[in-house]
Parts: C-alpha cells; sequence; structure tokens
C-alpha cells in the first residue's frame, strides 16, 4: 500500500468512527441548527442561558433583521434558546 493510500484509509477510519458516534448521540434541531449557523457571522454565538425568555425573542428578533432572517427562522432559534436557557 502506498503512503497516499494508508493515509486515506486512516482518515476514513477516523471520519466514520466519529460520525457514527455524533449520530448516535446528540440530535440538533433545526432551531439550534440555524442559531448556529445565523448567529456566529459577527461576535461568539451567544449562549442560551445568558439571557431570559422574555430578552430572547427581542434579540433574535434585532438580529435576525439585520441578516433578513425568514420569521420561521427566527421562530425556530427562538424556541431553541428558550428552551435551553
Ligand atoms: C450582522 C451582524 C450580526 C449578526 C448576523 C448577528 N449579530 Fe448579534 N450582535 C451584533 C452586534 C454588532 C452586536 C453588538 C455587540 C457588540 O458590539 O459586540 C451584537 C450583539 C448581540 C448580543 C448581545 C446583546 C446586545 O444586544 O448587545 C446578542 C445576545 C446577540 N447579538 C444575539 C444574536 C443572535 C441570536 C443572532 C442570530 C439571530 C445574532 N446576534 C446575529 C451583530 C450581529
Amino acid at each position: 500500500m502506498n503512503r497516499a493510500l494508508k493515509y486515506g484509509v486512516a482518515l476514513a477510519v477516523v471520519l466514520i468512527g466519529c460520525g457514527g458516534a455524533y449520530r448516535s448521540g446528540y440530535q440538533m434541531t433545526e432551531g439550534e441548527r440555524l442559531f448556529r449557523a445565523n448567529c456566529r457571522s459577527c461576535h461568539v454565538l451567544p449562549r442560551p442561558a445568558k439571557y431570559t425568555d422574555e430578552e430572547w425573542p427581542r434579540l433574535v428578533k434585532r438580529y435576525g433583521e439585520k441578516i433578513r432572517l425568514a420569521d420561521s427562522s427566527q421562530a425556530a432559534i427562538i424556541e431553541f434558546l428558550t428552551a435551553n436557557n
């Protein structure tokens, strides 16, 4: 087996191994996925616990509007944040 092939096989084993562990463990909700995808382009991802159920809708709307995030996406993000704060 040449070096490149050995390296490729080793990498594949690592990737498959991690992927399996990830799938069998934690399932990300749509709201969390959207939060992670949209809320860290300008600053670090805020911690859900940092704000209350009353504060999050206002904050998500304020910053969601800046990037023209759809209302349904904002709602999903708010749902995720208020379920995890
Ligand atoms: C277009 C850039 C941008 C995006 C995208 C963005 N933010 Fe921000 N956010 C800012 C700026 C600017 C501040 C002001 C704080 C600072 O000066 O660092 C901020 C601050 C915050 C704060 C701290 C409280 C406050 O108002 O100062 C929270 C919480 C926050 N953002 C949440 C979010 C969430 C949730 C999302 C995703 C929906 C998001 N941000 C996406 C620009 C952005």
